[in-house]
């Protein structure tokens, strides 16, 4: 029987590779490149299964020219990069990698948060650039995190890691989701309390954003919300670029509206607002939060996993969309 054709569309651990390699007719891309949304159109075609990473856009219209697909398999948790509508329309099995990322996920957003607090990178800017002369009573005063409420927007399996980490700090934690939390998961998040997003973000002292994107949460942060926030807090965006309107943000930061933010992911990355470039109030990432050595192979092993059990004609561990029967 001749093997199964997959692509994987971007570079991944040379080792998983080569087990894939074992089993289907691999197309890869070690190299690293970025593809064109009609190279990828092309490339895909005629695959029975493709991996991707939350960078390569799954469309509507790829799907449509890809009749033998089977299996969309992201490295990726959040997957507003596929057309999941139209890939299960086509009958087409599209996963994620859910939860072997949320410790180290919920980690970088203390990072973020306590950089951002504590203006570390800003005052690391500063003694690097040789302006360290003496030093004094009120260099680079920043925000306490013990004691202080933190406000969790999207309290998911990452947000209630987040807010369990809280316990150590002695803080308060108020949260909105979609849905409130049951009462024994509120109690394992330090005892979070459920609230409007509009009161999360009056009582907060610093906000967490950690919500999927869709139409729907398109700019859940805009002026107005940014204009609720303590003048003192701090936001974190470690969820998806576009959740946050970044020329709001960036209005607010630069006009001290808030005092700080931690961002890793951005409208329109890799590209980003030049704006953010000009502010010491914001610590920068490019969208890494999960990048361990450990949980960024768990995600390709995840990845790897769902689309060996699609080709095989069972339901991935992690199918977004089980209805889909597997077409073999
Ligand atoms: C990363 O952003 C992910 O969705 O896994």
């Amino acid at each position: 029987m001749s093997k199964k054709k997959i692509l994987i569309a971007r570079a991944i651990f040379p080792d998983i590779l080569a087990g894939l390699e074992q089993q289907f007719n691999v197309e890869s891309n070690q190299a690293d490149e970025i593809f064109s949304p009609e190279v990828l159109l092309e490339k895909v075609r005629g695959k029975d299964a493709v991996m991707v990473t939350s960078s390569e856009g799954i469309s509507a219209a790829l799907i449509q020219a890809s009749p033998q697909l089977k299996a969309i398999c992201n490295i990726a948790v959040g997957y507003n990069n596929i057309a999941l509508d139209a890939a299960t329309q086509a009958g087409i099995m599209v996963t994620n990698t859910p939860d072997v990322l949320n410790e180290t996920t919920a980690d970088f957003g203390w990072a973020l948060l306590m950089a951002a607090a504590r203006r570390i990178t800003e005052s690391e800017h500063w003694l690097r650039a040789g302006h360290w002369k003496k030093w004094s009573y009120d260099g680079f005063l920043g925000a306490d995190l013990h004691g202080s409420t933190l406000g969790i927007i999207g309290m998911g399996r990452i947000g209630q890691a987040i807010a369990r980490r809280s316990m150590g700090f002695d803080m308060k934690v108020v949260y909105h989701n979609r849905s409130r939390l049951t009462p024994e998961l509120e109690a394992r998040a330090n005892n979070a309390e459920y609230r409007t997003k509009e009161d999360v973000l009056r009582q907060a002292d610093h906000v967490v954003l950690v919500l999927p994107y869709s139409a729907a949460t398109h700019h859940t942060i805009a002026a107005a919300e940014l204009a609720l926030m303590k003048p003192t807090a701090i936001l974190v965006n470690i969820a998806r670029g576009g959740i946050v309107d970044d020329i709001a943000l960036i209005d607010a930061l630069r006009e001290q509206r808030i005092a700080g933010a931690g961002i890793d992911v951005f409208e329109g990355e890799p590209a980003f607002n030049p704006g953010f470039l000009a502010l010491s109030n914001v610590v920068l990432t490019p969208h890494i939060a999960s990048a361990s050595e450990q949980t960024r192979r768990a995600m390709t092993n995840c990845a790897a996993s769902n689309l060996i059990a699609a080709l095989a004609g069972q339901l991935p561990p992690n199918c977004l969309n089980p209805q889909v029967n597997s077409k073999g």
